[in-house]
């Protein structure tokens, strides 16, 4: 089974043993995996040693060429490798990836709101490419970045380029190890949440933040036609093998009845659109 994993930036600032494990079994039992991570508390710390000031518009941060050039060296670099570095040594062999490396992301600006300087979308995944990686057992491992016009690399928010990588290169499951147990109402984690009560957990103050970025997230790749959509902590042990064997760790994010089969049906037919998928 195919499967893309995204980790979250703060479990990347702790021990990677146990994950990395995980990971590195899943890969061993035959699924082909991709690890996407974002960046973490070192990528903050990194702009503040570097002395360039950190300024978010609409949850997002503008990114102007000297915090690019920062999220290349910490998400493309340091963060990417001791995470490769990290399942390779559980046992399967990883190899760090981002953006640029044989075109494996490509993507283009985001336009709304304006103003935000290197931020941008995935428009599109190296299928070829990942497909000889998986051949020869490796797992990749790729930074939220992507290479959008004139070569330039674009910072990519780390959910939306997790579900659309999910949906590129036709991945069937899409997990989300975060630092919290799942989706929590209260102190309760939320089993399964329906796609069309996203609006209403925000408007009602239940889910904020990151979470509702996530969530949204979760949406895009489930009509996109990924067939299962989990939220786990990445702190509770054997989540993510858990959730790849369709245990119930976590909560279960579900496509409104009916819209997945379709969404499935139009992936069949635009998975090989060269626009999208090279
Ligand atoms: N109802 C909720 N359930 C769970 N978490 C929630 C909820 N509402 C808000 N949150 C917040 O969302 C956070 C998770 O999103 P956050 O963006 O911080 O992490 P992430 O997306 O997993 O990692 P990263 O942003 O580094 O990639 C939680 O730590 C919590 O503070
Ligand atoms: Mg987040």
């Amino acid at each position: 089974m195919r499967i893309v994993i995204k980790f979250a930036g703060a479990l990347l600032d702790r021990p990677l043993e146990a994950l990395a494990r995980q990971v590195a079994a899943l890969a061993r039992q035959g699924h082909e995996v991709l690890v996407v991570h974002g960046g973490g508390k070192i990528f903050t710390a990194t702009l503040a040693r570097l002395g360039i000031e950190s300024r978010f518009n609409g949850g997002l941060r503008v990114t102007d060429r000297a915090t690019r050039d920062a999220a290349l060296m910490v998400f493309g670099g340091l963060l990417n490798k001791q995470l490769a570095a990290a399942i390779s040594a559980a046992g399967q062999p990883a190899v760090g990836i981002s953006a640029s490396d044989a075109a494996c992301f490509t993507a283009k600006p985001l336009t709304e709101p304006a103003g935000l300087g290197f931020v941008g979308e995935l428009t599109g995944a190296n299928a070829k490419f990942f497909q000889s990686l998986w051949k020869a057992k490796l797992v990749p491992v790729a930074a939220c970045l992507g290479l959008g016009p004139g070569q330039e690399i674009y910072n990519i928010n780390a959910d939306q380029m997790a579900a659309a990588a999910a949906e590129y290169l036709g991945g069937e499951k899409l997990i989300y190890l975060t630092d919290v147990a799942g989706v929590l109402d209260g102190d309760a984690v939320v089993e399964t949440v329906d796609c069309r009560d996203i609006e209403p957990l925000v408007a009602a103050g239940t889910v904020s933040g990151g979470m509702v970025l996530k969530l949204e997230a979760c949406r895009r790749a489930l009509n996109a036609g990924v067939r299962e959509v989990r939220i786990v902590g990445g702190e509770i042990p054997g989540s993510i093998l858990d959730a790849a064997s369709g245990g119930s760790a976590g909560t279960r994010v579900i496509a409104t009845r009916g819209r997945q089969r379709e969404a499935r049906a139009a992936r069949r037919l635009t998975r090989l659109d060269p626009a999208r998928v090279f």
